[in-house]
């Protein structure tokens, strides 16, 4: 069976199952010439432009993993009898330390200080701080919860909102969506963790940032299409908010964008998940799936598709 793997490293972790024959392609030069003998497709983490195209050159395709969480941009291209599973839980790691970092970065001034250094001044000046404030989760999955955990320790409220409520067993309370409204003037931080999807894009517009406190954190760890780019922008320009993006509307965010220069912005390019932690979940799921795969188990994560 050919398989193509992201990376030798995957390629290593699949290396002793039987009939398994790997080709490592990283999307960054042009596909290697057996697409039309690919049955498994292990994806990079940065999706290729012409996903549609890719498909069409595919046709003994059965099953794509990601090694993403977020599927957006396969779903609308995925073909007919193709499987499609996420790789839920791999990121959660990274992507809650990624939010954790980035919120006290905002908070403690870190970008000015940084800044400072850069210019060898001694800039002492007193900083907002976490502690004591309220974090609001939108989108409460593995991610939000590996979020909750990390903050454990920082003496901060929790407020925790999905696409509809529910109770945890411990009791603890998740808010519907609908709630929003009522849940946003409480937060000093807002977190986004939401899938990319017609029910979430733009769901962060105008309207929600008006509800937000002022001087309170947007913090961006889901897609740049949750956000409407123009409205967070006002926002900023304005000093009333401010933001951590690690993704954004465009991406990559262009040079010339006046996104980069908003005062109060800490933007990363889309690294959240690109850690080592991430790397040694992403091969523990390809090696599981693809047990799970040849023995004909039912696979893990699966978002479409039947297999
Ligand atoms: C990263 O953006 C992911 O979806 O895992």
């Amino acid at each position: 069976m050919k398989v193509w793997v992201p990376s030798q490293a995957a390629a290593d972790v699949l290396a002793d199952l039987p009939d398994v024959e790997c080709t490592v392609f990283d999307g960054t030069t042009p596909p290697p010439d057996n697409a039309d003998e690919v049955e498994v497709w292990i994806p990079a983490l940065v999706p290729l432009r012409d996903l549609a195209g890719m498909f069409a050159r595919m046709p003994k395709l059965r099953l794509v993993q990601t090694v993403t969480a977020g599927v957006d941009a396969y779903l609308p291209h995925i073909p007919e009898g193709v499987t499609l599973c996420n790789a839920r839980g791999v990121h959660d790691a990274g992507t809650a330390e990624w939010a954790v970092a980035a919120m006290l970065a905002v908070l403690r001034d870190l970008p000015y200080f940084a800044a400072k250094q850069r210019e060898c001044e001694w800039a002492y000046r007193h900083t907002d701080v976490l502690a004591d404030s309220t974090v609001l989760i939108v989108g409460y999955g593995s991610i939000g919860e590996a979020l909750e955990r990390r903050l454990a320790g920082f003496e901060v409220d929790v407020i925790r909102v999905a696409r509809s409520a529910r109770q945890l067993p411990d009791g603890r309370k998740v808010h519907g969506q609908e709630e929003l409204p009522q849940l946003l003037p409480l937060a000093d931080v807002v977190v986004l963790l939401v899938p990319a999807t017609p029910d979430t894009a733009g769901l962060v517009d105008a309207g929600f940032l008006a509800r937000m406190r002022d001087g309170a954190v947007l913090v961006n760890a889901a897609r740049g299409s949750v956000v409407d780019t123009d409205a967070l922008l006002a926002e900023l320009t304005a000093g009333r908010l401010r933001a951590a993006l690690d993704v954004t509307a465009p991406e990559p965010l262009p040079p010339d964008h006046p996104l980069w220069r908003a005062p109060g912005i800490l933007i990363t390019p889309h690294v959240a998940g690109s850690t080592p932690a991430s790397q040694r979940r992403a091969l523990k799921l390809i090696r599981s799936q693809m047990l799970r795969y040849l023995s004909g188990e039912p696979l893990r994560n699966v978002i479409t598709g039947s297999y």
